[in-house]
């Protein structure tokens, strides 16, 4: 039982908040370009391929993690639950959860990315044909309605993959503030924190040896000159990774190789030689500053679960 929601309002005109967001972003000194826009569907096909890179140890230490611990978790939802997924993806982690929890009465999935969930739910389709599954395309920022019958339904959250490590600690304390109100009292949240570690090892996974990172971030110009009609030379970029010890976070950057101008929806951007565009943060955390986060969010820690090597964690709250 499938339900596709049109897209919330305020996505609806998304050409034009795309174009504001590029725009904004270019024409300050320091350039950047939000995280969101990575994931048209060419940057969902290559986020998957990068979750399978031997360098990038967050998504199977997660998976992992998950595997051991769902049980645990199940045993702490009331059957008739709603799961709610921020930044579905694919999906493929929710099978744990799904599969641990028989009774759920829904599944809900948000994501920006249109053909991700499409392909999602077409396999939970397959694969949990009882399982109501509803998929809403935007921005996990925004207020979530849910159908009349499901609104007073113990609401579990699920935010994996590090996701609100791409957001700056104010943005992500904003944003669990956001979804405890979207949860409701007592509901809990179930989300997964990448950890501070070796920069190596984090320099790494983000500059991976057969540059699918590097594709997926050059993507993003492609996506500009796709559907704003720009004329990026994406031979005149260059994808750099870059650990700031200060914010404790990785920066993700293209590098402009040479002087260059690029028109833009009727605006010319330049760009001097090795001029940075910041396209993304991913913040590492470390279990304590993350709880600080957490609990100013309006949630109270109930599980903590780690890997052995201490790569990534994930975390259970409760809405206090
Ligand atoms: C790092 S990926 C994680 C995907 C998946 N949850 C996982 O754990 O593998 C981030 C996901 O969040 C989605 N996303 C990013 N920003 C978003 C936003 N503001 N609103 C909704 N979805 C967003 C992307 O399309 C992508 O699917």
């Amino acid at each position: 039982m499938n339900e596709v929601q049109p897209p919330q309002s305020a996505l609806a005109p998304l050409d034009e908040e795309f174009a504001a967001a590029v725009i904004e972003g270019l024409s300050h000194a320091q350039k950047s370009l939000p995280c969101r826009y990575f994931y048209d569907a060419r940057g969902s096909e290559l986020f998957e391929e990068i979750t399978d890179l031997d360098e990038y140890y967050p998504t199977r230490t997660e998976l992992a993690i998950l595997r051991e611990h769902a049980g645990e978790l199940a045993r702490r939802v009331a059957p008739g639950g709603v799961l709610v997924e921020f930044g579905s993806g694919s999906s493929r982690k929710t099978e744990i959860l799904l599969d641990a929890m028989p009774d759920l009465a829904a599944y809900v999935a948000i994501d920006v990315s249109e053909s991700a969930l499409e392909g999602a739910r077409e396999r939970l389709a397959a694969c949990y044909p009882n399982l109501r599954v509803i998929t809403r395309v935007g921005d996990f920022r925004m207020p979530l309605d849910l159908p009349t019958e499901l609104a007073d339904a113990p609401r579990l959250g699920f935010f994996p993959g590090s996701t609100i490590g791409n957001l700056v600690r104010e943005e992500a304390v904003g944003l669990m503030r956001d979804m405890a109100s979207t949860l409701g009292a007592q509901a809990r949240l179930v989300i997964g924190v990448d950890l501070r570690k070796d920069v190596a090892r984090l320099l790494a996974a983000y500059d991976d040896a057969k540059g699918v990172t590097a594709a997926f971030n050059l993507n993003l110009l492609t996506r500009i000159n796709r559907e704003l009609g720009a004329d990026f030379d994406l031979s005149g970029f260059a994808h750099e990774a870059h650990f700031d010890p200060d914010e404790s976070r990785i920066e993700m950057r293209l590098v402009s190789l040479w002087p260059q101008q690029v028109r833009i929806l009727g605006r010319s951007f330049r760009f001097a030689p090795q001029e940075r565009i910041h396209t993304e943060n991913s913040h590492k955390y470390t279990v304590e500053d993350f709880l600080a986060l957490a609990r100013r969010a309006g949630w109270s820690p109930v599980a903590l679960w780690r890997d052995p090597a201490h790569l990534f964690s994930v975390h259970e709250l409760i809405a206090s």
